[in-house]
């Protein structure tokens, strides 16, 4: 058992505190905004994560919230470090937020060993950057050096919106890196639970079949940084890809689902993240790219082939537009449904939301955008500043609608009643922006359905052939 801080109640520190607090540690969660630690201890989430809150009942006694870094840091064996870093004005993120945590860290450390660890993405050298914030606050109010009662390590997070939890128990692998063994041995042991799975698993995540020993691995603080930059990038490029090749399997009368399965065999390449749709958003691979780009340019390395990923992908939203400009003749004055308006379904989470930035190309040109999503609504109606309208129901959301776009791909899209819909709609069009419903069952219902990089009904290569 560790006494752990984790410093920001966000998606990444909540959930790693959450989860180290079920494992058995003793977890204080710290937050400057206090409405926010205030409604965490009356059990008010500040976003949707699934499974979260069973486990923060699970890990009740173990699990504290503050506000006041004095409660959380003097005590902790391991501190994270899990605060936003967002895009900073030249691409690179604003590191505010890190660098006064890392102080108010400094000012209030104990008289152990502590170390400090680095959960939020941040550019490499931010180990380094963080180890002399922390030690010149340090020495600042208490008047004496810190010495060997302080080491830093970087131990990136890979956990998924929306898979958060079973992310953080079931890890592909643990990342860290240190240059003193001593923060090596102390996050081993926070993480052995995990390592070895040697924890009851909550009842509703169910360890996966075939789960061994969970790879550790341990590496200098530069490269631990740089793993983070380089799996999103990656995962992002892998996404860009096959929809640059969607594009291409619909003029030649391929079929990119198939294509994905084939080449995903292929051990080398792996079947994942090889989904062509909308392109990907969220609060991770758009500002992830970005940075690498500025960390390039910084270093005067040109990283062309993450340039190229971007583009691919905010290409993507304009196809679509081009899709249902071609299919309706204008979009001026045509109402347009749009399901769904996360970055991706099991989330409420609106950042960078492909459905958003598809909308706002369907305003610019003139179009009225309905919007629908099952659990995004209250959220978008608070945050988003587009002139949408919203409907709860598939009945209000598609009466009278020119298209739909199914812009997210919540599983129960899948099962709306779409044969009793159809008469709802003024052109019985739908644009699959995700290959995610039925289509066949849909052009036997008489809609027309276009989806990505899938052969069209009746194109010209078919026709030929
Ligand atoms: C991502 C990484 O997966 C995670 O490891 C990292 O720590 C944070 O960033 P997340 O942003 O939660 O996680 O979402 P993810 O599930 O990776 O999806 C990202 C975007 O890619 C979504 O918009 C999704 O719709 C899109 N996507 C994903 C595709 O378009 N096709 C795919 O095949 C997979």
């Amino acid at each position: 058992m560790k006494k752990v801080a984790v410093v920001g109640a966000g998606y990444v520190g909540l959930t790693t505190g959450a989860a180290l607090a079920y494992l058995g540690h003793r977890v204080v969660v710290l937050d400057v905004d206090e409405a926010r630690v205030e409604g965490l201890r009356q059990g008010v989430l500040p976003f949707f994560e699934p499974h979260l809150r069973e486990v923060l009942a699970l890990a009740q006694g173990r699990i504290r919230f503050t506000a006041r870094y004095e409660e959380a840091i003097p005590q902790a064996e391991v501190v994270f470090l899990a605060v936003g870093t967002p895009p900073g004005p030249k691409g690179g993120p604003d590191l505010s937020q890190v660098q006064a945590a890392a102080e108010a860290i400094g000012r209030h450390l104990g008289e152990g060993f502590t170390v400090v660890v680095n959960k939020s993405t941040v550019p490499v050298g931010s180990g380094n950057f963080v180890e002399a914030l922390v030690r010149r606050a340090y020495a600042q109010a208490h008047g004496g050096e810190l010495d060997g009662r302080l080491a830093v390590a970087s131990n990136p997070e890979f956990l998924r919106e929306g898979q958060a939890l079973y992310d953080s128990f079931y890890p592909d692998r643990i990342v860290v890196g240190a240059e003193d063994p001593r923060a090596v041995a102390a996050l081993r042991e926070l993480y052995e639970p995990v390592l070895e799975q040697s924890f009851p698993p909550p009842p509703f995540l169910p360890r996966p079949e075939r789960m061994g020993a969970v790879p550790f691995l341990t590496t200098d603080l530069a490269s631990a940084e740089l793993i983070k930059y380089a799996a999103n990038a990656f995962l992002a490029l892998k996404i860009s890809f096959i929809n640059e090749l969607a594009a291409l399997a619909e003029r030649v009368g391929a079929d990119i689902r198939e294509v994905a399965r084939g080449i995903g065999l292929d051990s080398r390449i792996g079947p994942r993240f090889l989904q062509a749709g909308l392109g990907w958003g969220g609060s991770c691979f758009p500002k992830d790219t970005l940075a690498l780009l500025a960390m390039g340019e910084e270093a005067g390395v040109p990283l062309p082939i993450v340039e190229a990923a971007r583009r691919v992908n905010f290409a993507q939203r304009q196809r679509v537009v081009g899709k249902l400009q071609e299919a309706l003749g204008t979009l001026r004055g045509r109402t347009i449904a749009l399901l769904g308006l996360a970055f991706k379904p099991h989330t409420d989470d609106l950042r960078e939301s492909p459905a958003l930035e598809l909308a706002a190309l369907l305003l610019e040109r003139g179009a009225f955008v309905r919007a629908h999503d099952p659990v995004a609504l209250p959220r978008a109606r608070r945050e988003v500043a587009l002139p949408l309208e919203y409907a709860e129901t598939p009945e209000a959301l598609l009466r009278g609608a020119d298209a739909a776009v199914l812009a997210t791909d919540w599983p129960e899209y899948r099962t709306w009643p779409w044969g009793s819909l159809r008469a709802l709609f003024r052109t019985p069009l739908v644009v699959d922006a995700r290959n995610h419903l039925d289509g066949e069952e849909l052009l036997r219902l008489g809609y027309r359905y276009l989806g990505v990089g899938v052969p069209q009904r009746g194109s010209l290569v078919r026709e030929v052939s």
